[in-house]
């Protein structure tokens, strides 16, 4: 799988398991980086965004169920992570999915997704587990 490592996991399973799907979906759209068929290219990036919010939720609402201290920080790194990808997305209604998008978009995930999970998402999973709350 696109670059999933064992390294990357929080220790919490169900989380664990969404995000190496939003690692999945991610390379599906780079496997289009061939295709000019706008309709299957907005399909997956609906896809990808759907999924990816419904996953930041369920973080926020364990968050927030367990007066989390971090959850005003936590969740504004996720709505930043939303705006870039919406960004990607009508650049690439714009433009297609050309070389610049696929490159963002392999930064966005490299460079900030990775770095959130490892920091942000591992003390989030290490305080839901230290209070028996996951
Ligand atoms: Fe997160």
């Amino acid at each position: 799988m696109l670059w999933w490592t064992d390294d990357l996991k929080t220790g919490i399973e169900h989380i664990d398991e969404e995000h190496k799907s939003i690692f999945d979906k991610v390379g599906m759209i780079l496997d289009l980086s061939n295709t000019t068929d706008l309709d299957t290219i907005e399909d997956v990036w609906t896809f990808l965004s759907d999924y990816v919010i419904q996953h930041f939720g369920h973080e926020e609402t364990a968050m927030f169920k367990n007066h989390y201290k971090k959850f005003a920080h936590h969740r504004d790194q996720h709505s930043y992570f939303i705006k870039k990808l919406y960004c990607l997305y009508n650049k690439t209604a714009e433009h297609g999915l050309n070389d610049h998008v696929i490159d963002e978009l392999k930064l966005l995930v490299l460079e900030w997704l990775i770095n959130h999970i490892n920091q942000e998402d591992r003390a989030l999973a290490q305080f839901l587990q230290q209070n028996d709350c996951h």
